[in-house]
């Protein structure tokens, strides 16, 4: 895919090519592992804008920024334009640059509270919030989807709302939020909500390899592409497709650099823990796998899971070293 600079209000990334936000995922170390393999921008995993207001410890915790991000972004949810003006307002952002209003979550609790995808069927109240968001002077953006289902393009309104409302970029997410996060995305939507609205589109969906990102960039016309459970799986997908030299030689290196970056965030133990999904995804596929699959719960500290990697990787030669 071509690859270039985008502007987002005052801002300017590196490429196009973005890491997305990503519940249980995307906190700062993996951010950060995103950003140096040649990821042009990552954002925070969603955060409540009422869990803000109301100081939630674990919400705090969300927005733990890395030095390795040049431009901060926090993805913010929520359905009421003025406690959204008040988080982005809020000391807990203060050390953000760029705020992502969530516009795409399908989850019941979410949606059912009438936020997250919800706010597809209400593009005035969501033009409200990104103008309120903007109130704060950062950077505004969002993410939305296609639609609710396959038979309806409300994606299409909501994105000319949002840029009416000051959005300065929109990613768009390819799927109806019927689908969740299955089947193909829907390339023609995307370019449609391209053609319609003249800030920066991004899009989004499905994007596991170069040639995916060069099919869903060249299909839609958008501006660049986000990915999210390629890169879950593979972060060295944003070094081959922005052709940034790897800052680890392999996957092995990045599992034990991992580790050793979320021990020196949470601790050891906590950080094995919530490696532990994590791991499943970086050694999907491999043989033997499933035999470190099986043994995940008995993995709390960092040491027992670098044995377990390094005997996945050698076999028997590396219990003798
Ligand atoms: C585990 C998981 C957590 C997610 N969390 C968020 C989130 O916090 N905010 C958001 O906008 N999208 C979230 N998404 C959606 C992704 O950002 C992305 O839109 C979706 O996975 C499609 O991209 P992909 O096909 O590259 O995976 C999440 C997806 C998954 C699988």
């Amino acid at each position: 895919m071509r690859l270039k600079r985008i502007k987002i209000g005052k801002y300017e990334t590196e490429n196009n090519v973005f890491f997305a936000p990503l519940a249980g995922f995307s906190d700062s170390p993996m951010r950060e592992i995103c950003l140096s393999f040649g990821a042009g921008l990552a954002f925070t995993e969603m955060v409540s804008a009422k869990g803000i207001l109301y100081e939630n410890e674990n919400t705090k915790d969300l927005l733990t920024v890395s030095p390795a991000e040049k431009i901060k972004c926090a993805q913010l949810f929520g359905n009421e334009p003025c406690i959204m003006r008040q988080a982005a307002e809020s000391e807990y952002l203060s050390d953000f640059d760029v705020l992502d209003v969530n516009f795409g979550c399908p989850m019941p609790k979410i949606y059912n509270n009438g936020e997250g995808s919800a706010l597809l069927k209400e593009p005035k109240l969501a033009e409200k919030i990104i103008s309120e968001c903007k109130k704060s002077g950062k950077a505004v953006t969002c993410k939305i989807r296609v639609g609710l289902t396959d038979g309806d393009f409300l994606g299409k309104d909501l994105a000319k709302a949002a840029e009416q409302g000051g959005a300065d970029l929109i990613t768009v997410h390819g799927r109806p939020k019927e689908r969740i996060y299955a089947g193909e995305v829907d390339y023609d939507k995307i370019a449609e909500i391209k053609k319609s609205v003249s800030v920066p589109v991004i899009a989004n969906g499905g994007v596991f390899s170069e040639k995916d990102a060069d099919i869903l960039s060249e299909r839609t016309g958008a501006d660049g592409v986000m990915i999210a459970r390629g890169a879950l799986e593979d972060p060295f997908i944003f070094s081959r497709i922005t052709e940034t030299p790897p800052f680890l030689k392999d996957k092995e290196e990045l599992i034990y650099r991992h580790l050793d970056m979320l021990k020196s965030r949470y601790g050891d133990e906590l950080a094995a823990v919530r490696f532990r999904k994590q791991l499943c995804l970086y050694i999907k596929g491999m043989k033997n796998s499933v035999s470190v699959k099986q043994k995940l719960a008995c993995f709390s500290d960092c040491d027992t899971i670098k044995k377990a990697v390094a005997h996945l990787f050698h076999g028997e030669k590396a219990e003798k070293e």
